[in-house]
Parts: C-alpha cells; structure tokens; sequence
C-alpha cells in the first residue's frame, strides 16, 4: 500500500545517506531500496518508477498524473449513483482503478482529463455507474469462438462481459491475459472477482482498442468500443455515453472536442 506523505518523507530522510553509498552496478541492493532498470540501488523515481526491477518500486514515486486527475471525489459522484445492492458498488474503487492504471505506466503518466472523462463515460454507460460487475444473465452464454486456437476455451469456462468495459469472448480473455501475466482462459472468473484485474483488463482494452483513435474524437471511440451502438443501431445508448462525456468534460473544465457522435 501506498506509504502516508509523514512516514514516506521520514522513510527518505532515513536513506538519504544510505542510499549515497550502497548504488551499485548490480541489483544486490537492500531490501529497502529500488534496483533501478539500469541496475542501480536508490530510492527516487529513478530507481523506483517505470524500469525498477526489484525492491519497493513504485514506492516513492512522484503520484503519476492518472491520481491527480481520478480524485475520490470525481469517482464517488459516479459510483454514489448506483443502488446499494448493485453488486458492483462494493467492487470498484477507486484505488484498484488507480492500482490497475500504475501498471500501465505510458497510460498513467500521459493520461488527459480528457482521455479520462472520454473512459469513464463508457465506464458508466457499461457497467451503469459501476452497478455491475459481469453481463446481465451473461452466465448462460459462453462466448467461445471454437475456431481460435490460439486462446482455447477452457471446459466449462464462460467468456461472458466482466469488468468496467465487459470483456467477452475467449480470444478477447486470451489476449488480454497474456498481455497481463494471468491465464484468463482458465480463470475468466478473476475478471469478476478481483477489481484490479477488471480495472486492469479495461486498461489494456483502452490502450489496444481506443486510445489510438482517440484524436478522432469522442464518436471514434464509441465505434471502437461498441460498433453496433452507431449508425442508428442505439441511439439511446450513444447519447447516454454523449450525455456522461459532456457532463465529466464540465466536471474537469476541458473542451469536449468534435466529431462528439457517431
Ligand atoms: C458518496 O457516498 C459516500 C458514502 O455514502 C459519502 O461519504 C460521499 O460524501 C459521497 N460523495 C459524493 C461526491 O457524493
Ligand atoms: C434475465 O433473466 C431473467 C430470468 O430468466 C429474466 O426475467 C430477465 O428479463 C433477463 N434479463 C435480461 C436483461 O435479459
Ligand atoms: C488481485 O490481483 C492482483 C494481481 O493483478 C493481486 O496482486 C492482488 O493480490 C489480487 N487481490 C486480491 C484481493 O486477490
């Protein structure tokens, strides 16, 4: 967990001067200090930010831009709006988001207001302000696309929507859990159960599918994330995602941009 600002400043005061002399061209350093990626022991964001291989990294890192801009305020007046017996409500946080987020780091240090309003109005639109965890009735319904071998359904595993962007389908669980380090054809379920991973696998579809038509305007992005949604295929749909962007947008103070539908 992240150190309190008291007991982290104190914590680098302490190793200050230790840090000085144990910087070495190998990770042998103590336990107290980062290895950073070009194998030096200290404690900065240089030894303990993006590259650290070992020791408390991420630890005394500078809050990377995503915690500024995230506050608890501006997740609580989404989440706050669902009912308390939506399952999602004792789910998300906003420090798993935060956590999810810091393990991408180009996305948590580069992040705009803009990209956040732009992800947190599909966020609310998909799991209606984080009420659910995994599709509606999804359990019936295995999503397995029998003909990709590459990410084999699991027996008796359901690939149904899970998670703030509801990831479906089993080659959509292979990849991203590849990507992530975690056999998500074998344990779909995590999806659902553990709300970094689900914050984690919203993350990886934003920077694979999203993030790169992002300077297209908001419209591209409801393409990307729900193609069916435009051309008249849910209107209703689309300007709830519309309404929650402008809304967010205000909240921030930022331009929404052209091209808003699609
Ligand atoms: C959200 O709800 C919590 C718990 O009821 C409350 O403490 C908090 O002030 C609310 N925040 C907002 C922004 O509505
Ligand atoms: C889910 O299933 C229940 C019971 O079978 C049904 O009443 C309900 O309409 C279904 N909901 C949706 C959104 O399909
Ligand atoms: C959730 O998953 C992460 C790995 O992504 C792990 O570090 C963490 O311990 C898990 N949390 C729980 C409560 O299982």
């Amino acid at each position: 967990m992240i150190l309190t600002k008291i007991s982290s400043v104190f914590l680098i005061c302490l190793l200050g001067l230790y840090s000085k002399t144990a910087k070495s061209q190998f990770c042998g350093c103590s336990p107290i200090l980062c290895c950073s990626q070009y194998g030096y022991c200290g404690t900065s964001d240089v030894y303990c930010g993006s590259g650290c291989q070992s020791g408390p990294c991420g630890r005394f890192k500078e809050p990377a831009v995503v915690d500024r801009i995230v506050t608890q305020g501006f997740f609580d007046r989404i989440i706050n709006q669902t009912d308390n017996g939506c399952a999602g409500k004792k789910f998300y946080t906003r420090d798993t988001f935060i956590n999810a987020a810091n393990t991408f780091p180009d996305f948590a240090n580069s992040v705009t207001r803009r990209e956040i309003a732009t992800m947190f109005a599909h966020f609310t639109r998909e799991t209606e302000h984080f009420c659910y965890i995994e599709e509606v009735n999804g359990s019936s319904l295995d999503y397995c696309d029998e003909n990709n071998r590459r990410y084999p359904c699991a027996p008796g595993k359901g690939y149904f929507g899970r998670g703030p962007f509801q990831l479906s389908w089993n080659y959509n669980y292979g990849a991203c859990g590849q990507s992530l380090g975690l056999d998500l054809l074998r344990m779909p379920e995590l999806v659902g159960s553990n709300a970094t991973v689900a914050f984690r696998t919203g993350v990886w579809f934003w920077m694979n599918s999203v993030r790169p038509v992002l300077n297209e305007g908001f419209g591209a992005t409801i393409k990307a994330i729900n193609g069916m949604e435009c051309n008249g295929g849910n209107p209703g749909a689309v300007n709830a995602r519309i309404k929650y962007y402008r809304d967010y947008c205000g909240q921030f103070g930022v331009d929404p941009g052209v091209n808003i539908t699609c």
